[in-house]
């Protein structure tokens, strides 16, 4: 089906951009911010106190969320491995089926807005439609949280220990007190847990996690690079969002998928992630970030395509290809993904 090629196309178009524009805005975002008295807060950095509390749930199989819910188009290579990486680990993935967008509509949410407006193209309009429908399926079933996973993301062989880490780093930043049974508290909508760009400084309120996982400045590739290079060795920061992007992974709060859809529901944005980002800045969501971030995208290697966007389905007799070989992943010390399926670390070094 058409629908399904064109997917792996659009996030080429879609990561394509990113290479173009990324960079360039995100020097824009950091030159602003760096001009702007807009984080003036005194760092208050306060130790992780033992989790005898409801952040243990957070080291459930489904991470202290209600459900884990993967955007996946159609079965492939991205799924295949996020299966097993998902047994590898302990943690249960549901894949829902995604409702078919007809091309008409797509265009259709592209154009929404005046002239003046910034618009998404025709493929970061289709990724955009998807996860508008997944955080519709978390309303419509009144899940008291999720966590929206894209179908390729890997994370590390700790991650159900990193996870109690961050929620109780969570449950301090927003001064949830030891009543609320929620693993991560409720003070919050949206959760950057797999990022690949964003601000820090020491001006930052931060609860660093104590966290020997966290990847070290000098392996760490990316756009965040800047701010993981001044956080302090073998912690990871949790602070209210600056300027995040990138939609690997996120959390959302039962109020939180409501206040997105309220927020980004009607385009006029180039991408989702920006979208969601504008959100985030301007105060209308409340946002927390985690850097260096527990969710990356992992890539095939040269081999199969290179990279994560190659067409993950034969057109002619509809076999998913798998790849034969590792591939990587960034910014992950022990992938998930490579472990599951080739009993080894792939941090690309
Ligand atoms: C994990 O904890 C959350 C929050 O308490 C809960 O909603 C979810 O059902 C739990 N997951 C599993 C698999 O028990
Ligand atoms: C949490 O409490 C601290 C100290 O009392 C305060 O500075 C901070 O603003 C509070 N944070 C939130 C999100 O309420
Ligand atoms: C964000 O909040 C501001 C002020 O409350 C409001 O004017 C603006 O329309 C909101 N933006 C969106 C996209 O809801
Ligand atoms: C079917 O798919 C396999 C695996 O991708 C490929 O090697 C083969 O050439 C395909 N067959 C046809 C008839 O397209």
């Amino acid at each position: 089906m058409s629908s399904y090629s064109t997917v792996p196309r659009a996030l080429f178009i879609r990561w394509s951009w990113y290479l173009f524009a990324a960079v360039s805005a995100c020097t824009v975002i950091w030159t602003f911010y760096a001009l702007s008295e807009y984080r003036s807060l005194k760092a208050i950095t306060r130790p992780l106190a033992s989790s005898s509390s409801p952040s243990k749930a957070a080291g459930n199989a489904t991470l202290g969320f209600q459900a884990i819910l993967a955007l996946s188009p159609s079965p492939s290579w991205r799924t295949a491995g996020l299966q097993a990486a998902a047994k590898f680990t302990g943690l249960q993935i549901q894949i829902p089926p995604q409702p078919p967008l007809h091309s008409e509509i797509v265009d259709a949410f592209a154009g929404l807005g005046s002239e003046d407006v910034r618009h998404p193209n025709h493929g970061s309009s289709l990724a955009w439609l998807a996860h508008l429908d997944l955080i519709k399926y978390v309303v419509a079933s009144d899940m008291e949280s999720a966590l929206i996973i894209e179908d390729d993301v890997d994370w590390d062989l700790s991650i159900r220990e990193q996870t109690v880490g961050i929620a109780d780093a969570v449950r301090k930043l927003t001064n949830t007190s030891a009543s609320d049974a929620a693993p991560y508290g409720q003070s919050w909508d949206v959760l950057w847990v797999g990022l690949c760009a964003e601000t820090w400084d020491q001006n930052f309120e931060t609860v660093f996690v104590d966290d020997p996982t966290a990847c070290p400045a000098d392996l760490y590739r990316g756009l965040a690079k800047g701010p993981v290079d001044r956080l302090p060795p073998s912690q990871r920061a949790v602070f209210h969002s600056g300027a995040p992007i990138c939609t690997f992974a996120y959390g959302l709060s039962r109020d939180g998928a409501r206040m997105v859809l309220q927020d980004v529901g009607a385009g006029k944005d180039e991408a989702f992630d920006i979208a969601l980002m504008n959100g985030c800045r301007e105060r209308n969501l409340t946002c927390i970030s985690v850097l260096p971030e527990i969710f990356r995208h992992y890539v095939p290697p040269p081999s199969f395509g290179g990279s994560s966007l190659v067409n993950s389905k034969d057109e002619d007799n509809n076999t998913v290809r798998i790849e034969t070989e590792m591939g990587s992943t960034e910014n992950i010390l022990r992938s998930a993904r490579c472990h599951a399926l080739w009993g080894k670390d792939c941090l690309p070094r």
